[in-house]
Formats: C-alpha cells, sequence, structure tokens
C-alpha cells in the first residue's frame, strides 16, 4: 500500500471506524445515491493524503462513510478524471484506501453516451466488459509481475449476476452493455462514433476504464454502472453538452440507486 492511501486510511479510521465492505464511486449527477447513507461522516478529498480534487462541476469530492441498507459502505462522492492532469492512475490511492478499509467490492458508475437505440437517454445499463480506446493504462510504469493484470471477468460475473437480480427485485429495467473509454475532455465526433458502434461497444465515456483496470490490479471484484444521458455524437439532432450531462444523469441515476439498494439488501442478509 503506498503512503499516501496508508494516512488516509487511517484518518477514516480515526474518524468512522467500521469494517467497510463496499466501495462505491460516484459519476457526473449521481451524487444523491450518496444522501440516503446513514450513521454518515463525510470528510473532504482535501483533507485526505493522495486524494484528488476533482475540477468537474457536478463531482462533490468528498469521502462518505456509512451504512446503507445494512451495509457498511465508502463512498468517493466525485471522481477526477485521466482528461483534468493527463494521469490515468489519478484514482490509485483513492482506490488503495478502499482497498485498506476492507472494501472487497468496488461499484464504479459513470455517466456515458449511447450507441444503441435501445438504451435511451434516462436508462441505468450494466456494464458487462469495456473497450480501452485510449492507448493509456494506469499500470504503465508498475514494476513487478502483477502489471499482467487479468481483464477477462474484470465485470465480476456473480456480481454481474446480482445485480439482475437487484434489477428484478427493484422493478428496474436494466439493460447490458460494453463500455468504451474515450480519453475526453472533448466529445467525439460521428465518425468515432460509428467506428465504436462497429467495434462492439455499447456505451462511450470518459472514465470508469483506467479504475477498473486499477482495482482488478489491486485484486478487488467490480462491478459498474453507466446512466445514459445521450445517444453518441450524430446519433441525435442536438450537439452534445455538459449541461445535457448534468440534467439528464439524476434519471438513471435514481434507477442505480434502486438496484444498488436492493444488492445491498441482500448482500446484508
Ligand atoms: N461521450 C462521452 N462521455 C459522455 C457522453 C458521451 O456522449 N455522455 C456523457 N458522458
Amino acid at each position: 500500500m503506498n503512503k499516501q492511501a496508508h494516512e488516509s486510511a487511517a484518518i477514516v479510521a480515526k474518524t468512522r471506524p467500521a469494517a467497510y465492505k463496499v466501495g462505491i464511486i460516484l459519476g457526473s449527477g449521481l451524487g444523491s445515491l450518496a444522501t440516503e447513507v446513514e450513521d454518515c461522516k463525510r470528510i473532504a478529498y482535501s483533507e485526505l493524503s493522495g486524494f484528488p480534487v476533482s475540477s468537474v462541476t457536478a463531482h462533490a469530492s468528498e469521502l462518505v462513510l456509512g451504512r446503507l441498507e445494512g451495509v457498511e459502505v465508502a463512498i468517493l462522492s466525485g471522481r477526477a478524471h485521466y482528461y483534468e492532469s493527463g494521469n490515468s492512475s489519478i484514482m490509485r490511492t483513492p482506490l488503495e484506501t478502499l482497498k485498506a478499509l476492507g472494501c472487497e467490492i468496488i461499484i464504479a458508475t459513470n455517466a456515458a453516451g449511447s450507441l444503441r437505440e435501445h438504451i435511451a437517454p434516462g436508462s441505468a445499463m450494466l456494464i458487462t466488459d469495456h473497450i480501452n480506446w485510449s492507448g493509456l493504462n494506469p499500470l504503465i510504469g508498475e514494476m513487478d509481475e502483477s502489471r499482467f493484470t487479468d481483464m477477462s471477468r474484470a465485470y465480476d460475473p456473480e456480481l454481474q449476476e446480482a445485480m439482475r437480480k437487484a434489477a428484478k427485485t427493484a422493478g428496474v429495467e436494466l439493460p447490458e452493455g460494453v463500455y468504451m473509454w474515450f480519453s475526453g475532455p472533448s466529445f467525439e465526433t460521428p465518425a468515432e462514433i460509428r467506428m465504436a458502434q462497429t467495434l462492439g461497444a455499447d456505451a462511450v465515456g470518459m472514465s470508469t476504464v483506467p479504475e477498473v483496470i486499477l482495482a482488478r490490479f489491486l485484486g478487488l471484484k467490480v462491478a459498474a454502472f453507466s446512466t445514459i444521458t445521450n445517444m453518441g455524437a450524430g446519433l441525435q439532432t442536438h450537439d452534445l453538452s455538459h449541461d445535457e450531462t448534468k440534467e439528464i444523469a439524476p434519471k438513471g441515476a435514481s434507477k442505480i440507486k434502486a438496484v444498488l439498494k436492493a444488492f445491498l439488501k441482500d448482500l446484508s442478509v
């Protein structure tokens, strides 16, 4: 564990000691997921060591600690993206801290553009796999053999099954798909979107993939969701904007929240 993660875990242990089980990363427009946490303590990233404060509006940049449906959770409310700094391993210390706190499961969320008609804006999508289109990797420079991290089951099959069950329990329609990472911060071109469709992607976005690679490297199990905020460039008549992302994200987010709560409730018994 790196020194900063060690220091941050010590701050958490002092502020709210608990046997944390699930780490959750909240993406754009998903902050409301953190509002229902019970017995809650919040720590600003600026008070922790190695936690990057996000420059993106709609990202809170605080660690939210507490219980959700009886499960001890540590929520990264706000993430830093590769495009903010040019550093693809920017989320390494937060993830190492979650591991140090005892989390074995990481649930990542993001806002994404859809490439498929049946996954409309306002949907929640379960991510079943990803395509790393960025050419980047947060493990570049890692010196030992563990850098050759297996990604065959990056999105844990058992967790996927549990999420399908949770969606059924919650009465939420949960389409599934492959998420493709573009670095951003500009949106894709229509030609890039057509390419992504041809290559087998179902949604595109600017985050999550580096975190999933890091989480697998750290031996954490991963599940991930997108809140679909728009159709990809060229698939809708109006231009893309971050304002649209922020406006539409809460629709899918409330579905993700319902699925997550059903999942955690099941986990707690
Ligand atoms: N592309 C990339 N990232 C996104 C999009 C998109 O269309 N929508 C929300 N985040």
